[in-house]
């Protein structure tokens, strides 16, 4: 089931009522500090280090006291007073001169309430919003998709997702590797062993099956024979020059394998707005190596062009065009980057790529900054890094080569699939459909719930497990609470506003509240793990007040039994939500 992000759009949270407990707490610490004449920067109001005394905290009376050489308690306790008669919260000072707050019942199972009846949790719509185009995916024609492509189309998808739920404009860019020495490569690799492939009068139609022999072969090759690679060197050149036959048989790999990128893109539920490649910018290629020439922004260096980048001296310069006269990634991307200021509402490129390329990136923002291309726009590159086996190594195959894409999402799918035969808890009949499902959470949390900067383990089984910090957990979690609530209507029982909290409600509704922070943190930081992580927290405080609380029990009142249904509808709602941000979809049974 989805819920169709697009549409709340039309609910805004708006700042006035509709806001975090936190934040209201935080609106009263402010003015309590500004009555007191403190400085309002330290009245900063966080969730508690300790659930088990207290709910948020505010340390600013340290600040201050230190500040102003007075004691921390004093200053406490000046705060205190001006917080009375508040509604929310009971405040206690704790030594040395923390200010604990506890959230009141009422006022808790209130915004409950509130937030169960916010489509959007309490998120506010960002306003203005931004306009942002996330480069994503990267991968290369003729190429099989590796592991590696699926940490950028994920994160890439993930942050296109929640940037357009958070109210700004976001379109993804697949930027295919389209133009490189690879295609040379190839076309060598047909001239010898296909060359029926390369009459364009026949233009003999070619298979993903057929890229599969040609590419790893001709890439063989390359590595061993030192003509060939020469060879590949001239090919790529003449198809950059536009060569009939080359041209021809090229377009016809491109279309191959788009096809089959695609297939494997519908399967992870990843879309671009763009199918745009490297070849789009050969033409722009030599005017722009000349106007950053002539404007002095470019120079020549033994033979080649380059940019100096603005970095004193421990970045290498971008070469723009090597001696040969060739073009290289650099060039490619700073066209695109003109290409893309062209776009007035434009703000921001987002490139989720590999940390390994990070100089390279630094090359080219430096290159672009200095063409002036940065004027009404900004580029970051968010970096994610290597995905290891549980060897602590790159995830390689049995056999020591790269792992394909394709053979981690069988490895996920045999795993899940296995564990559903076991259980027998799926109709035979919609198994398939739903071992993919979790397949696809297993993998997508597992990638969503690191900080995609680091390193991190695929571990196949630990990912597939319906127990834990998994995806498989979350959408367990759903189903669950979605089956009772089914369970619940049958009796004639619907989801009431709380009249008790209930054991573990306190929790439950705390982190409910902290939903748009994480949100906010995954914002600024083009993250996904903070809401991945806030997901998993709620999905622990769901199952907990679930647990702990009968529902459709003998000696449950009706009403009570209508008041915990709504503590669980609003829990569900929201982790639903989450998932949809992460683009996993919850099964109609686990
Ligand atoms: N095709 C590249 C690779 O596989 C990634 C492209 C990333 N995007 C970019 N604009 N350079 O490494």
């Amino acid at each position: 089931m989805r819920i169709g992000l697009d549409a709340l759009k039309q609910f805004n949270a708006g700042e006035k009522i509709m806001t975090t407990l936190q934040n209201q707490i935080e609106k009263i610490c402010i003015t309590a500090f500004t009555a007191s004449d403190f400085d309002t920067k330290f009245a900063v109001v966080r969730e508690s280090d300790r659930p088990d005394l207290t709910d948020f905290q505010c340390n600013g009376a340290l600040a201050v006291a230190k500040s102003q050489k007075r004691n921390p308690m004093e200053v406490a306790q000046e705060v205190v007073t001006h917080m009375s008669g508040n509604e929310l919260f009971d405040v206690d000072i704790a030594k040395p001169g923390f200010l604990n707050f506890r959230v009141r019942e009422d006022a808790l199972m209130a915004h409950l309430a509130k937030v169960a009846g916010d489509p959007r949790s309490l998120v506010p719509l960002a306003e203005p919003g931004q306009k942002f185009l996330v480069d994503y995916g990267g991968p290369n024609v003729a190429k099989e998709m590796h592991v590696g492509h699926l940490r950028s189309s994920i994160i890439g998808q993930a942050l296109k997702t929640i940037l357009r739920f958070a109210g700004h404009e976001a379109d993804g860019d697949v930027h295919l590797g389209d133009w490189g020495l690879q295609m040379g490569q190839v076309i060598c690799y047909v001239e010898d062993h296909a060359p029926e492939y390369l009459d364009s009068e026949t233009a003999l139609p070619i298979s993903m099956t057929d890229l599969q022999v040609w590419y790893p072969a001709a890439s063989g090759l390359s590595k061993t024979d030192e003509a060939f690679r020469d060879r590949a060197r001239a090919a790529t050149q003449a198809l950059q020059a536009g060569q009939n036959d080359y041209y021809n048989l090229w377009t016809r790999i491109r279309d191959a394998s788009v096809e089959s990128l695609k297939r494997d893109y519908d399967w992870l539920g990843v879309d671009f707005e763009f199918w745009f490649g490297e070849s789009r910018y050969q033409a722009a290629l030599e005017p722009l190596v000349k106007s950053l020439t002539e404007s002095g922004v470019a120079e020549l260096d033994d033979g080649a062009v380059i940019i100096r980048t603005s970095d004193d001296g421990k970045l290498p310069p971008l070469i723009m065009q090597n001696s040969n006269g060739g073009f290289g990634y650099g060039a490619t991307d700073v066209a695109t980057l003109q290409e893309r200021a062209e776009d007035p509402n434009l703000n921001t490129v987002l490139y989720v790529v590999d940390a390994r390329q990070s100089m390279h990136f630094k090359q080219v923002f430096s290159a672009a900054e200095q063409a002036g291309l940065f004027a009404n726009l900004s580029a970051e590159h968010c970096a994610f890094g290597t995905v290891n086996g549980t060897d602590g190594k790159p995830f390689k195959t049995r056999a020591g080569g790269t792992m394909r894409l394709a053979d981690l999402i069988t490895m996920m799918s045999d795993a899940v699939r296995s564990r559903l035969d076991e259980a027998n808890s799926v109709d035979a009949n919609a198994r398939e459909f739903v071992a993919a499902q979790i397949a696809k959470a297993a993998i997508k949390f597992g990638e969503l719930s690191h900080d995609r900067e680091k390193d991190y383990v695929f571990n196949v089984d630990q990912f597939a497990q319906f127990e834990g910090k998994t995806g498989p957990y979350i959408q367990y979690t759903c189903v669950r609470i979605g089956t009772l609530l089914a369970n619940a209507q049958k009796d004639g029982l619907k989801p009431s506003s709380p009249k008790e909290l209930g054991e573990g409600g306190r929790a439950l509704t705390l982190a409910l509240d902290a939903f748009p922070a994480a949100l906010a943190r995954t914002v600024t930081s083009r993250k996904p793990n903070f809401v991945a992580n806030h997901a998993y927290r709620l999905a622990e405080c769901t199952n907990g007040f679930y647990q702990k609380n009968r529902v459709l029990s003998a000696g449950v009142s009706p009403q009570e039994a209508s008041s915990r249904l709504g503590v669980l509808n609003a829990a569900r709602q929201q982790l639903v939500l989450c998932l949809e941000l992460m683009g996993i979809d919850v099964p109609e049974q686990m």
